[in-house]
C-alpha cells in the first residue's frame, strides 16, 4: 500500500512539476484561405514538451484524421485522405502541415493533437477555424437613383455582389470614408452554399448654410462621416432593411459613392466610383466665396445665347 501510495506521489510531481509535461500548446491557422489551384494553408502547432520527447503529432478536420507525425516511424509522416485537397509533405513536419488546392466543403475546425512520449504520453489539442473562400466572380455592381440632386434630396443607390462562400460583406463608402455596412448572413450549420450579397443605402442630403458647412466638412476628417454609421443584420436572405445616412454635401457640392465587398481579410473588391454633383451650385455668398458655380452658370446662359443668335444668324 505504501508503494503505491509512493508511485502515486511520484506520479503526481511528474505532472505537476512539469517533467516530461506538454506546455503552451497552441494552434496557428489562417482565418481564410482562397480556394482552387495553387492556394494552400499552412497550419502551425507550437508546443514545449520540456525535454521529453515527441511521440505524435495528429491533425483533424473536424473528426477526420488528416495528418499523423510519429518521429519513431519510418517514414514519420503519414497522411490520410483529405477529399477535395491533399497534404503537402515536403512542406508538413512536426511543427506544421501545408494543404494545398482546397475547396470550400473543407472549411471548419482545424485541431492539433500532441502526444509526448513515454511514460505519461502527455496530450493535449488545439482547435481553430479555417474557411475556404469562393470569391465573387466580378467586383460589386452600384446603382443609384441619380447622379445630380438637390438640397434634401433623397438618394437611392443599391449594391449588388455575386456569389460567393461565404456571402460577402458590404461596406459604403463616401469620398473613401467608410459610413455604413451591411454584415452577411451566415448559416449556423455549414452548408457551404454559395451566397449572392445585397445591401441598399439611402442618403439624403441636408440643407445647410455655408457658414455651418465650414465648420463642419474637412476632407481629413473621418468624424465627418462617421455620424450616422449603421449596422444592419439581416434575418432573412430576401427581406433587406435600408441603410440610412444623413449627410451635408462638401463645398464643391460634388462627392463619391462607392461599395465594397469583403471577406475577411483576404477579399476585397470595389465598384466603379460613382460621382454624384448639385445640379445648380449655391450663387455667391455673401463673403464673396465659391462664386465660380455662379459664373459658370452665367457663362452656359451666354454660350446658350451666342449659340441661338450664330443658329438664327445662319438660317436667316
Ligand atoms: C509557456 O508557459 C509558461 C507558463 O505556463 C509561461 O511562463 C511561458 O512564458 C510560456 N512560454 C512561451 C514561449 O510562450
Ligand atoms: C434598388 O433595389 C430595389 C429592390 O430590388 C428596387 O426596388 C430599386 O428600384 C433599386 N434602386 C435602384 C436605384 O436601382
Ligand atoms: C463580416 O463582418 C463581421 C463583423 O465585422 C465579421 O464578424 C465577419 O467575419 C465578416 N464576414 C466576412 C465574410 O468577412
Amino acid at each position: 500500500m505504501k508503494r503505491i501510495c509512493r508511485l502515486f506521489f511520484l506520479f503526481q510531481c511528474l505532472l505537476d512539476g512539469g517533467v516530461w509535461s506538454l506546455r503552451n500548446l497552441s494552434i496557428s491557422v489562417p482565418r481564410a484561405v482562397l480556394s482552387g489551384e495553387g492556394q494552400s494553408a499552412l497550419l502551425r502547432c507550437s508546443y514545449d514538451l520540456e525535454g521529453a520527447a515527441l511521440y505524435s503529432i495528429r491533425w483533424y478536420r473536424a473528426e477526420d484524421e488528416f495528418y499523423r507525425y510519429v518521429p519513431r516511424e519510418m517514414p514519420p509522416s503519414m497522411v490520410f485522405p483529405l477529399p477535395g485537397a491533399s497534404v503537402d509533405l515536403a512542406q508538413s513536419d512536426h511543427q506544421q502541415v501545408r494543404i494545398v488546392n482546397m475547396n470550400r466543403r473543407l472549411s471548419g475546425d482545424y485541431q492539433c493533437e500532441v502526444s509526448a512520449d513515454a511514460p505519461l504520453f502527455h496530450t493535449d489539442i488545439r482547435s481553430a477555424p479555417l474557411t475556404v473562400v469562393d470569391p465573387p466572380f466580378r467586383a460589386p455592381r452600384l446603382q443609384i437613383s441619380r447622379l445630380i440632386y438637390e438640397r434634401n434630396d433623397v438618394l437611392h443607390a443599391n449594391c449588388s455582389v455575386d456569389e460567393a462562400y461565404p456571402a460577402p460583406n458590404i461596406t459604403w463608402t463616401i469620398d473613401g470614408h467608410k459610413i455604413a455596412e451591411t454584415i452577411s448572413w451566415q448559416t449556423s450549420e455549414q452548408d457551404f452554399k454559395e451566397r449572392s450579397a445585397f445591401s441598399q443605402l439611402e442618403i439624403t442630403i441636408l440643407e445647410t448654410d455655408h457658414y455651418k458647412l465650414e465648420h463642419t466638412y474637412s476632407q481629413d476628417s473621418p468624424s465627418y462621416y462617421k455620424n450616422h454609421f449603421s449596422r444592419n443584420i439581416e434575418t432573412d436572405s430576401t427581406k433587406h432593411e435600408v441603410l440610412r445616412f444623413t449627410m451635408t454635401p462638401p463645398p464643391s457640392g460634388q462627392f463619391a459613392i462607392s461599395c465594397v465587398a469583403t471577406i475577411y481579410d483576404i477579399y476585397a473588391r470595389s465598384s466603379d466610383l460613382v460621382h454624384v454633383k448639385e445640379d445648380s451650385p449655391r450663387p455667391a455668398s455673401v463673403t464673396g466665396e465659391d462664386s465660380s458655380g455662379f459664373k459658370t452658370l452665367c457663362d452656359v446662359v451666354l454660350t446658350f445665347v451666342c449659340a441661338c443668335a450664330s443658329l438664327a444668324h445662319t438660317t436667316l
